[in-house]
């Protein structure tokens, strides 16, 4: 299949370490996949869904303790502690190498290593990446086949050009003759590791099934080894989904948002909005990378090829988008099986069928009180199947930016929405984003935590110096007034009694129309010590039955609440020490004074 010796001879290396019973090169066509499917559903891994309902789909249920993200057990692997930084958990190279070979010695005996090439970005195009992931689990095969140009064609591209080795293993061996599980994991949770050696550009994975700990092209690439790809050469690889918005008068703008893992970029990307006029299309729902053009326009890609998206509280009502995408050729992983056939999750929008088959395999009763999908239940589905995919999703030139957005999960304190002063103010605002934890990672406590713009567990090096490369990339801009305006949303908001103030969804189309009015220069704001906010009236609530008494505890901008938040602030730029960048500090003191 290829003549690259570096290739061939890296997978002979792996399969002699591993052991598997064969290696399969996987050529990512149609046939293929079925054959995989096919296996898979004959073992009892997959569960074939209906072919009427949801065509060419399948489900899979995880072992219980493989169900999200490990971030204790993730690791940037520098040869200087402080080059990962205060916020990763760190280990030397040549010690956690030789620590996972252990680990690798054997771990593929009685199973198959699939070796898939794919390319994270358009194939071909001079910003994608090309990773060869190594894996024992054939579902991750099928999911990689969604989430990324995968196969044959990536070999041809590639020819004897570089590549990222990606390997990746459930560290579950079988001895001749014993019978498979269907979700084979490692057992205990310190066996698993989830390990990037970014002075090296590699990736090892070993113990996890799931999600991001598995499809290596997601998070261990296209995000930690691609950010610090990104800070040697000058660019941005985020936490960020990539949308259009046009307004009523058809002028267009792309936007890109940062918000932690679960806490609505899937559904913000491909919202359909509730006032007439205005239309979303999507190019990207979790990362994008940015780099100027000629022009100094701020320009991005997605690098995935299909969603990888929460399931639970998905519907017909809250993303339709999401809904349609997943209506053929998906895999819903952790969700309950219909006895007719199709899926069921929390919030789906109908009742739950009688005898459904819930993530753990139990027939449901109502009466126990249990979930029918975990929380952090999936559906992978091809981005070419949303129905309203941006026309310019596969552009490799990307789609020019004209304003940033973080946000998070804040009950109190954070308004709807404000707009950075500067770039460095919003650099500031991207350095202290703060979120409720979700269910997208396990074994993290309850309460607010800090996550800086939505990377606290994707950076792959020191995060005081990815603020510092924030700073760089707005002082280096070619052309200063050609750069995005930086905002900060929260659809999360909640009143004393912990009701929701803001509907969300759909309607936060009203918030973005404020925004691109903004990026327009079609409206004014008021200055508040944190940053441009709305005037009441800029915000169009027609139609949304009590809102407007809702409005001023939205908008609000408690300076006793602020001087709270800046003490916590202060402890969360400590941890920094010298590596957090003076404007960072600045920004801090400038904020507080503002206050005072
Ligand atoms: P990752 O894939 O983990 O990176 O998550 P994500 O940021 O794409 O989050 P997603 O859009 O999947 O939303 C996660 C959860 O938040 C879902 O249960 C949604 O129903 C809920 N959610 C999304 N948008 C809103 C909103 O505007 N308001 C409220 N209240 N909930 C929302
Ligand atoms: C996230 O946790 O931010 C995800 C899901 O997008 S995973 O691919 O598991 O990282
Ligand atoms: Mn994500």
């Amino acid at each position: 299949m290829t003549k690259n010796q570096k290739l061939l001879d890296w997978v002979n290396e792996w399969a002699a370490i591993c052991q598997p019973d064969n290696v399969y090169w996987c050529d990512g066509s149609e046939e293929e996949n079925q054959r995989l499917m096919d296996e898979m559903v004959a073992s009892g891994a997959a569960v074939k869904l209906d072919d009427k309902k949801r065509p060419g789909s399948y489900a899979f249920n995880s072992d219980p303790s493989d169900v999200a993200r490990v971030e204790n057990r993730t690791f940037i692997c520098t040869t200087k502690k402080e080059d990962a930084g205060p916020t990763n958990n760190w280990m030397a190279p040549d010690e956690m190498k030789a620590e996972m070979l252990k680990s690798y010695k054997g771990c593929m005996k009685g199973r198959t290593m699939y070796v898939i090439p794919f390319s994270m970005g358009p194939l071909g195009s001079n910003i994608a990446k090309i990773g060869i992931e190594l894996t024992d689990s054939a579902y991750v095969v099928t999911n990689m086949r969604i989430m990324t140009r995968m196969g044959k064609a990536v070999l041809d591209v590639l020819g004897d050009g570089e590549f990222i080795p990606c390997i990746h293993s459930v560290g579950a061996p079988l001895e001749a003759g014993q019978k498979d599980v269907r979700w084979p994991c490692a057992s205990n949770i310190d066996d698993k590791f989830i390990s990037h050696f970014p002075e090296t550009n590699e990736i090892w994975s070993f113990g996890s099934g799931y999600g991001g700990n598995a499809l290596l092209g997601k998070k261990c690439l296209a995000l930690r080894i691609a950010s610090s790809m990104a800070k040697r050469e000058g660019w941005l690889a985020e936490h960020m989904l990539i949308m259009g918005i046009t307004n009523p008068q058809g002028e267009k703008k792309y936007i890109a948002a940062a918000f932690p893992s679960a806490c609505g970029k899937t559904n913000l990307a491909m919202l359909i909005p509730t006032i007439p006029g205005w239309k979303v299309e999507t190019v990207g729902d979790d990362i994008a990378w940015m780099k100027f053009d000629e022009n100094g326009v701020l320009r991005a890609i997605n690098p995935e090829a299909g969603f990888f998206g929460v399931a639970p509280m998905t519907s017909d009502e809250t993303n339709p988008n999401a809904m349609h995408s997943a209506d053929k050729n998906s895999i819903f992983t952790n969700v309950g099986v219909t006895p007719d056939g199709d899926i069921w999750w929390e919030g789906i929008g109908w009742d739950c069928p009688a005898g459904t088959i819930t993530w753990k395999d139990k027939v449901y009763d109502p009466a126990s009180g249990d979930v029918v999908a975990h929380p952090n239940a999936r559906f992978t589905a091809p981005a070419g199947q949303c129905p309203c995919i941006d026309p310019a999703w596969e552009d490799p030139a990307g789609v020019p930016i004209s304003a940033i957005l973080f946000g998070g999960r804040r009950p109190s304190t954070v308004p709807l929405v404000y707009q950075a002063l500067s770039w460095n103010h919003g650099t500031f605002m991207g350095s202290i984003v703060g979120s409720e934890v979700t269910a997208a990672a396990i074994g993290l406590k309850a309460g607010v935590r800090r996550d800086p713009f939505a990377m606290l567990p994707f950076c792959g090096y020191n995060m005081g110096d990815y603020f510092g490369h924030w700073i760089k990339i707005g002082e280096n801009a070619p052309d200063k007034s050609k750069l995005p305006m930086i905002f900060n949303v929260n659809w999360f908001r909640k009143s004393p009694e912990g009701k929701w103030l803001w509907p969300g969804y759909g309607e936060n189309i009203r918030v973005l129309g404020w925004i691109i009015d903004r990026v327009m220069g079609k409206v004014d704001a008021v200055e508040t010590p944190i940053g441009f906010v709305p005037k009441k009236e800029d915000i169009n609530i027609d139609g949304l039955k009590g809102q407007a008494e809702l409005m001023d505890e939205l908008l609000a901008v408690d300076k006793n609440l602020w001087l709270d938040e800046c003490e916590l602030i202060a402890e969360h730029q400590a941890q920094f020490g010298a590596s957090l960048p003076k404007e960072l500090k600045e920004e801090y003191e400038n904020l507080k004074a503002r206050l005072q």
